[in-house]
């Protein structure tokens, strides 16, 4: 693969490796960020930077999945019992590919369904470029509800209880990866990201990931005094009574 002559990409080329520098330009090339900014995120499967868009004075957020070191077993694990993935192969780069290209699928579903969600602008391969949730002028991103604690508990619950509800019943999905890590507290109000392990409600596995969503939720909330119980909770987002077992 040809080198990186380009200076201004110089500084990147301890960070990444070619290919994502050349997916990164490409992504400038067309226009959807100048310059990544600053670090927001450096976890186990992805590094999230803030973005510049000098011509519209905004900052993005590029969501950059690392190709060498994610772990794509656990991917090929979760994304085989999508319907959507029936004919995945497991092989490193098509199952993260894949897993990229489904958050962004699942991203623009929830959308639709009126959720609030982060838009997703563009993807290349490992990478997503969406909305920042936050200042887009400055490029401040909102906390995470774990660092930032609802003000009324009981007024943001509810709120979310609406979100999961359109989630499951709308966009026909689960989130799958919900915790106070994974939720946004924007102006006192919630945002969903994360969507990586979003699943169709019909996926073989989508009823366990609910009860795990419902479990870390019960639990968060509990916490800040908001009473609730997973059964009750789970009523609200499918709609159906629970069946006696
Ligand atoms: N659109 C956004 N606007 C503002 N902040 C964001 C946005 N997306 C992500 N972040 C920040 O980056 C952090 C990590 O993002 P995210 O949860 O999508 O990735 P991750 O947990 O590292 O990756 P994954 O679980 O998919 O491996 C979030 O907790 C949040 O603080
Ligand atoms: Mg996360």
């Amino acid at each position: 693969m040809a080198r990186i002559t380009h200076e201004r990409w110089k500084v990147f080329e301890n960070v990444f490796d070619q290919f994502t520098i050349k997916d990164i330009i490409k992504l400038t090339k067309q226009q959807h960020f100048d310059n990544l900014v600053s670090p927001i995120s450096i976890g186990k499967e992805a590094n999230i930077f803030s973005a510049i868009h000098r011509e519209q004075s905004i900052y993005r957020i590029v969501k950059i999945y690392r190709l060498e070191a994610c772990n794509f077993n656990k991917m090929y694990d979760y994304i085989k019992h999508d319907p959507r993935y029936f004919n995945i192969k497991k092989q490193r780069r098509q199952v993260i590919f894949s897993w990229v290209q489904r958050e962004v699928r699942n991203l623009m579903k929830a959308r639709k369904a009126g959720c609030r969600v982060p838009m997703p602008i563009t993807l290349q391969h490992h990478i997503i470029v969406m909305k920042l949730i936050g200042n887009e002028k400055t490029g401040a991103a909102a906390q995470r509800l774990k660092q930032a604690s609802p003000k009324d508990p009981q007024a943001f619950f509810d709120d979310l209880v609406k979100q999961l509800s359109l989630l499951y019943k709308k966009a026909k999905l689960v989130h799958g990866d919900l915790s106070e890590y994974n939720i946004l507290n924007y102006k006192e109000k919630p945002v969903i990201i994360d969507m990586s392990q979003s699943s169709p409600v019909d996926a073989s596995n989508a009823e366990e990931l609910l009860d795990r969503d419902i479990r870390n939720m019960v639990k968060y909330f509990g916490k800040h005094g908001v009473k609730t119980s997973a059964k009750e909770l789970k009523q609200k987002i499918t709609g159906k009574k629970e069946r006696k077992k």
